[in-house]
């Protein structure tokens, strides 16, 4: 989704934002653009383009940058008007006087581009943001933060922005009301991004800013106050977690590739402290003061998109298996719109990786504005998901670079059978069924890193299959939802049509598109229902299918059915979508890379997705 990097300071400007907005390219953008406070002649430069980053650092090289200490930048992920040099970020006003970046979308900006328009300021873009920075020129009076938030004021919707002014080049202004903004303070130079990698470079000193605050940035200091009020708060910066090297690809060729090798440790991450095998349970600190509220939930709702939303159909199957208490899994976007039934006993968990999903977001606040609990499950710490709910279990999995999201979904599913354990302690577990779970938990990320060290068929089955143009993923059970992701996964980034499907669904419907061009990936593990989904295989094969297993190490049955066979070690039914799923990444990511394709920047998609 679109990325913000500001930089006031002693430093050469144009350097520190193009390297910041390299640093956000992962989240996915169409065109990118610098705004320069220009230290000579005391104007704004800005240079804008459609494309890469690369097009943009070109088009500078091209025209000289001037000198400059401060400076804003964008990526832009096009909502309004279509991605070229002109829609691209920052906008400015009418008179080059002043510019700005923003993440978010005014909703009201139709209405007020016509009032402006009326009062003569000239648009030569189809986007949102430029009517903000009309607006800000519209109330400016030689005091550029009042008339930041007497603008403010008048917008409906959603910002992280930050505003430069040829009038007062020693300052960037920057607000937040829906889009993430971190500051980064250094000596003699403070940072703003939309995200904490564009800056960790330089510090890991950051204040998070809230929604409605304002804050005003020169090199050495900062000052905060509220769009509402002129009274200034404390700015309370505190020290990142995040280093440089998680955010790097050591070694790797994509940051895909490195996350779907980083799974053994963060997994372990997800577990440590948490495993307690003296009383054979789950300890979660961050939500045991809703531990009574879950006990005695009449529903939980699990709510969520894309692959957090597969992570929470397990989550279901987790924590009903263990506790009995009946649970759901909505769609956010879906949740938010439907006047979802919540009584007083509903408890709500949103589950994402970023913390930002504007749909998550959503979902949080219908629920707790029908007076839920609501709990989250979230990787990023300090997001804005995980701020707004009431408690949580953060993930622990680092940061997830790749677009296509894989170690956050094992770390959600590890902390959906942690909940589960804990909970199901107080209802359905006896002490040796916990202490017997903890314990094959505790297995988990060494099984996951047996498979993927594991010289296995994986090469050779992509190779026979990259260039079909539709697959098949099968499962049932626990295992569904990772047909789910599977599917997911290579859609993604290799652009090949893939559907999930509950195996048994198949003669419903999907079994009429079985023939040796489209390859059926089955998950068929020794597990209560290995049987049912063996004669699934078979009638794939009956068709002249081509069937790809997945399968527990030892079992010689499979061989005879299936075309090609993946072996995973064995582990409890209710955890092997942790084992499985890790084939499927692997798959899903050598496919695309034998189709050239940009895996960590697959088209069209945003990391996170901060739009409705
Ligand atoms: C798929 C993927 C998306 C996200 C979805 C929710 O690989 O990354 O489907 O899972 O956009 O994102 P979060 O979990 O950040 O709320």
């Amino acid at each position: 989704m679109c990325g913000i990097v500001g930089y006031i300071g002693v430093k050469d400007s144009l350097n520190v934002l193009i390297d910041g907005l390299k640093r956000l390219e992962y989240r996915g953008y169409d065109s990118s653009g610098v705004s320069l406070l220009c230290k000579e002649t005391g104007n704004i430069k800005t240079i804008k383009k459609a494309g890469k980053i690369k097009d943009l650092e070109d088009e500078f090289k091209k025209n000289k940058p001037c000198k400059s200490h401060a400076g804003i930048a964008h990526t832009r992920w096009a909502t309004h008007g279509e991605p070229n040099d002109v829609n691209a970020h920052p906008h400015g006003d009418c008179f080059n006087k002043i510019s700005i970046v923003h993440n978010g979308i005014i909703e009201n900006y139709r209405s007020l581009k016509n009032y402006l328009a009326g009062k003569g300021h000239k648009f030569v873009s189809e986007t949102d943001t430029e009517v903000l920075a009309h607006l800000i020129e519209h109330f400016y009076r030689k005091d550029l933060i009042d008339a930041v938030k007497k603008a403010l004021l008048r917008v409906e919707g959603t910002y992280g922005i930050v505003v430069i002014s040829s009038d007062h080049p020693d300052m960037l202004v920057a607000a937040r009301k829906g889009s993430p903004l971190v500051i980064g303070r250094s000596d003699n130079e403070m940072f703003i991004a939309s995200d904490a990698s564009a800056i960790i470079a330089h510090t890991n000193q950051v204040l998070y800013m809230q929604d409605e605050d304002v804050a005003v940035l020169t090199k050495n200091d900062i000052e905060l106050s509220k769009v509402e009020s002129a009274k200034s708060i404390d700015p309370e910066f505190v020290e990142i977690e995040m280093t440089l090297s998680q955010i790097e690809k050591g070694g790797y060729d994509h940051f895909m590739l490195k996350e779907i090798f980083e799974q053994p440790e963060s997994l372990r991450d997800t577990e440590v402290g948490r495993l307690d095998k003296e009383n054979g349970t789950a300890r979660l600190n961050g939500i045991k003061d809703y531990f009574k509220k879950l006990l005695d939930a009449d529903r939980i709702v699990i709510t969520a998109c894309g692959t957090s939303w597969h992570a929470s159909l397990i989550g279901k199957s987790l924590i009903e298996t263990y506790t009995g208490i009946p649970v759901e899994v909505d769609y956010a976007s879906e949740f938010r719109y439907r006047n979802p039934i919540i009584t007083e006993r509903t408890v709500v968990i949103v589950v994402s990786q970023s913390g930002e999903t504007a749909d998550t977001l959503a979902a949080l606040r219908e629920a707790k504005s029908k007076g839920a609990s609501v709990l989250g499950i979230c990787n990023v710490v300090g997001s804005s998901i995980a701020r707004e709910t009431d408690a949580g279990i953060y993930t622990h999995a680092g940061p997830e670079i790749g677009v296509a999201s894989t170690k956050a979904f094992t770390a959600q599913v590890m902390a959906f059978a942690l909940l589960a354990i804990g909970l199901g302690r107080k209802k359905l577990l006896s002490f040796e069924q916990g202490l017997s779970l903890i314990n094959e938990l505790e297995k988990i990320p060494g099984k996951v890193n047996e498979i993927l060290h594991d010289k296995n068929k994986i090469e050779s089955i992509c190779r026979k299959t990259y260039k079909k143009k539709n697959f098949l993923y099968l499962g049932r059970g626990f295992n569904f939802p990772v047909a789910l992701e599977g599917a997911l996964k290579l859609k993604e980034i290799s652009y090949i049509h893939a559907e999930g499907y509950p195996a048994a669904e198949m003669k419903h419907g999907p079994i009429a598109l079985i023939d040796e061009n489209m390859p059926a990936l089955v998950i068929a593990l020794k597990d209560s229902i290995y049987e049912k989904i063996i004669s699934n295989i078979k009638e794939i094969k009956a068709r002249k299918g081509y069937v790809i297993a997945i399968a527990n190490k030892g079992d010689k049955e499979i061989k005879d059915i299936a075309d090609d066979v993946i072996y995973i070690p064995e582990t409890k039914e209710e955890f092997s979508p942790i084992l499985s799923i890790i084939p499927l990444q692997l798959i899903a990511y050598k496919i695309a890379v034998m189709r050239g394709l940009d895996v960590d920047m697959p088209r069209n998609l945003a990391k996170s997705v901060t739009v409705e």
